[in-house]
């Protein structure tokens, strides 16, 4: 996660100090197979690195063509999400807020709260899959940092731009 964060000389201080846990899944095992659900719990620890706020790595789906649909049960946060293509939006979660990511749509949740754990509830199909690697590569468009107090939505100057054909 330490190159995810914008400052990544915080992170690296962060992990020598002892490595915070950032974010917890728990999810039913299910055959990855379409028709199945895979359901779980997102737990995303409050915490920042530098303005920016705990948060998932976040990733598109294998099968891009696989939506997810989260419900928050506790916390104040924002799903970030992109598609291949670059469009982005984030969107809020709190307290009894269901959230449909469409097929297509990378997601990641982040906490801005000051002292609860953000708490969700997903589920996605069987044969969605997880493609890490091009967050990796490219992170988030956007990202949510702590402005006087509020969280703020703003560009991520280290996004590199989707390549066309992936
Ligand atoms: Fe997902």
């Amino acid at each position: 996660m330490r190159d995810q964060f914008l400052d990544s000389q915080v992170a690296t201080n962060l992990i020598a100090l002892g490595d915070p846990v950032l974010y917890e899944v728990h999810e039913m095992s299910r055959p990855e197979v379409a028709g199945e659900l895979v359901q779980g719990i997102s737990i995303v620890h409050p915490g920042r690195v530098g303005a920016e706020y705990f948060m998932t790595k976040g990733h598109f789906h294998t099968v891009l063509a696989t939506g997810e649909l989260y419900m928050c049960i506790q916390g104040q946060g924002m799903m970030v999400m992109e598609t291949p293509d670059g469009d982005w939006a984030v969107e809020a979660l709190r307290p009894g807020r269901v959230l449909y990511v469409p097929p297509g749509w990378a997601h990641r949740s982040v906490n801005t709260g000051a002292s609860l754990d953000l708490v969700t509830v997903f589920a996605y199909p069987g044969n969605a899959g997880h493609d890490y690697g091009t967050i990796d590569r490219q992170g988030f468009r956007k990202i949510v940092v702590d402005r006087g107090g509020a969280p703020e939505v703003v560009d991520n100057p280290r996004w590199s731009a989707p390549k066309p054909g992936g």
